[in-house]
Order: C-alpha cells, then sequence, then structure tokens
C-alpha cells in the first residue's frame, strides 16, 4: 500500500421525509423515506501503517473496538478484495462531530467512508463496495450516493431525485439520545397503520416524542422561529428546521437552545457537492 494518509469527510443525514408503510417478514420496516445529506460531517483519518489494523475514535462515547461500524466495514472490504486472515498495515482516527443516537446517520456515513476509502486502496469493485454497505445497515447505502434521494424497502434501495433547494439547517439535540431499534419497537407498539397520502412527515416521531414529548417540544418550537418545516430527523433524537437564510437559522437556533439543548447549524449538500466532498485527497 502506498505511505500516504488519507483523509475522508463522512457527512450526516437528515430524513425529510419518513414514512413507515408495513413491518416485514425479517422485523425490518418497509420504509419511504427520502434522505438529505447535510455538510456537518465526521473525518476518517487512514495512515498505512505495519502491524495490525489500528482503529480509534477521539469521542470517548463512540466504540474503537470492532462493534464500530468502521472496523467491520474494513474488515468485510479486506475480504471482498481477496485477502486473507486478519486486516493489517492499516490505521485508522475517527473524529467524531456528528451526535450519535441523534438520527443523523453517523455511524453509517463512517461506515460508508470507511468502504469507500479503504475499498479503494484495496481496488474493490463499486458493486462489491455496495453488497458490503448492504450488509452493514439499512442506512449505508445512501451514504455511498448522498444528496436527496428516496430509500425504499430497508431505506437501501435507492432512487436520485432532483436535489432539494439549497437550505440552511438548525439542528437541535435534546439532552438524551434514542436507539433506532428503540423507536422502531415503540412505532410496532403504538399499532400505526400504513401512512395515508404524500404529505412529508416522520411517522417515528409520534411514537418516540410519547416517550419524550421534548421532541414535540423542539419541533413546535423551530416552527414559531419560522422554520418551514420541523420534524425529528431519523429516529431521532435530533430535531431539525429549514431555512432559506443563515440568519434565520442561527437566530432560531440561539431562540430554541438551554434546556440541556445543543444547536448546530448546517446546511444542505446536493449530490455532486457530496461526492465532491466526500472524495479522496492524499496529503
Ligand atoms: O440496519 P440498522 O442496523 O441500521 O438498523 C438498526 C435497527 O433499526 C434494526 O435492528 C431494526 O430494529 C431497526 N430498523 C427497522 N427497519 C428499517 C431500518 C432499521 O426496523 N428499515
Amino acid at each position: 500500500m502506498a505511505a500516504k494518509t488519507l483523509k475522508v469527510h463522512a457527512p450526516a443525514k437528515i430524513n425529510l421525509s419518513l414514512r413507515v408503510v408495513s413491518v416485514r417478514a425479517d422485523g425490518y420496516h418497509e420504509l419511504r423515506t427520502i434522505f438529505q445529506s447535510i455538510a456537518l460531517h465526521d473525518t476518517l483519518t487512514i495512515r498505512a501503517e505495519r502491524g495490525p489494523f489500528r482503529f480509534e475514535a477521539d469521542d470517548p462515547a463512540c466504540p474503537g473496538d470492532p462493534t464500530n461500524l468502521v472496523w467491520r466495514a474494513v474488515e468485510q472490504v479486506w475480504a471482498a478484495a481477496g485477502r486473507r486472515g486478519a486486516v493489517k498495515g492499516l490505521a485508522i482516527r475517527l473524529t467524531k462531530r456528528i451526535p450519535m443516537q441523534a438520527g443523523l446517520g453517523g455511524g453509517s456515513s463512517d461506515g460508508a467512508a470507511a468502504i469507500r476509502a479503504v475499498g479503494a486502496l484495496l481496488r474493490v469493485s463499486p458493486a462489491r463496495q455496495r453488497a458490503v454497505a448492504v450488509s452493514l445497515g439499512a442506512d449505508v447505502p445512501y451514504f455511498l450516493e448522498g444528496g436527496t434521494a428516496l430509500g425504499l424497502g430497508r431505506g437501501d434501495r435507492l432512487y436520485p431525485l432532483i436535489d432539494h433547494p439549497s437550505s440552511w439547517v438548525a439542528l437541535v439535540l435534546p439532552s438524551f439520545g434514542v436507539s433506532t431499534k428503540d423507536a422502531f419497537g415503540w412505532w410496532d407498539e403504538s399499532g400505526a397503520g400504513e401512512p395515508e397520502g404524500s404529505e412529508p412527515g416522520n411517522d417515528l416521531q409520534a411514537p418516540v416524542a410519547a416517550r419524550h414529548p421534548e421532541i414535540n417540544r423542539i419541533a413546535k418550537a423551530l416552527g414559531r422561529a419560522g422554520a418551514s418545516y420541523a420534524a425529528m430527523s431519523g429516529s431521532g433524537s435530533a430535531v431539525f428546521g429549514l431555512f432559506q437564510r443563515r440568519v434565520d437559522a442561527k437566530r432560531a437556533a440561539a431562540e430554541v437552545a438551554g434546556r440541556g439543548r445543543r444547536t448546530i447549524v448546517t446546511r444542505t449538500v446536493d449530490r455532486a457537492s457530496y461526492q465532491r466532498l466526500v472524495g479522496l485527497r492524499a496529503r
């Protein structure tokens, strides 16, 4: 492997809409969701280094062990490249900025970034990279594409959409996180049926807000602060509001902040910009 350091970005997503259509035989949920990339991102620094594979995350709350999707991605790409035995000759450092348990896809995007980068280093075909992504998690394939995309099935059958109009995004993070598994479990318990109509919305928001009323309080506050649309992202706990102007997103974030809430102002990223942003850059 060439003696290089690669830095790759792993951007977050929001769900502009997330409709839960049905429960599948495999326990997963059939979705109709619209993914949207945002500029907020983690960074993976990948170095060629002698010895066994090393992985570390700068955030102590983020597992730096084989349960991390980055680690699993690297192992699977290694096998897909036809290499035998344990991964070696590689070290990855993960710089976390995307909040965890927030419905922003941080872990999945980190996994996809590892697939792209290590896949390129080991010359693994895009088709094989995609197969690894599908096996890692429902959201991972989306992060190989980015931009505005419709996700069907588990969210892994993807159809690129015309880019959503460029918007500023006020993200509000409550003091608690939500596990994806729990959110879907709460949806099951709620006995909700198939969604009607084609309005955007998040079907996981009501069951999550039933346990955490703070979610709806934040969404309402963002609406009052002028958001053209406000909803929980994915399985939560992040709530986002969309704005045309940065100054309005900033003001809304300041208005809604406090009471243990953290805010981040970022913007949407279209497909072409996403592809540029995640491109491999040798140093
Ligand atoms: O695929 P991933 O590991 O990201 O999903 C985490 C959990 O979220 C799954 O174990 C499942 O409980 C739930 N899930 C679901 N339907 C989906 C996506 C995720 O039920 N379409």
